[in-house]
């Protein structure tokens, strides 16, 4: 290259080669600066979330929350049982009322075994809700809906569908049928 300015001559049209300015330099840097920081913080740390674990964090939000808004069904109680603090909750209400006639680990005493796989009231996840919501009073199963409501409810169902075919030994003997 010349010590001229002129790079080259085309047409007459006079090519320069002159430094960029400051300033438009000053803004390319920064923004370089910028996106580097911009994707250390928000893609490659684990100080922030990224967009794509804040997405997955509300995503599993969501679905417990659907879990316990859903309209009862097989599927939002068997989606709650997968919750572990659903069923975490459940443990508690069970071993503090159910524990009196079922045993602390289900496996029965004064009431079934809820841990084997015989049933006298149906095993699908609406049955044990239907069962321990309205009970039978005349064979000695009380109604907990009134006195635990309708999240508590279906919290000890989801932590009965968590024992549930768990054979826990030397349970009480099979009542009802065999339900797989
Ligand atoms: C006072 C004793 C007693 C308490 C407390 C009790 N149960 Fe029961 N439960 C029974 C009896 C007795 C039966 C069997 C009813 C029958 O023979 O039809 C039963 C039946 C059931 C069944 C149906 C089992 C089947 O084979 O179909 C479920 C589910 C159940 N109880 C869950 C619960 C839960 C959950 C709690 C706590 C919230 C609870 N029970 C508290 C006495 C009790």
């Amino acid at each position: 290259m010349s010590d001229n300015k002129v790079h080259a001559v085309f047409d007459g049209i006079e090519e320069e080669d002159n430094h960029l300015p400051n300033w438009w330099l000053a803004t390319l840097f920064l923004a370089m600066v910028f996106a580097f920081g911009y994707w250390f913080l928000y893609h490659s740390t684990v100080w922030l979330d990224t967009p794509a674990r804040e997405y997955a964090k509300e995503a599993e939000a969501q679905k417990k929350r659907l879990a316990l808004q859903n309209p009862m069904s097989d599927e939002s109680l068997a989606a709650l049982a997968n919750d572990p603090r659903a069923v975490e909750e459940g443990k508690k209400t069970f071993t503090t009322i159910c524990v009196a006639c079922h045993k602390a680990d289900g496996s029965g005493s004064v009431g079934p075994n809820l841990t084997d796989r015989y049933w006298l009231h149906g095993n699908k996840p609406t049955d044990l809700y239907g069962a321990v919501m309205t009970g039978f009073q005349d064979k000695g199963m009380p109604p907990w809906g009134p006195q635990l409501g309708e999240k508590r409810t279906r919290e000890v169902v989801a932590f009965v569908l968590s024992i549930r075919n768990s054979e826990v030994p030397g349970g009480k003997a099979p009542q009802g049928d065999l339900k797989e």
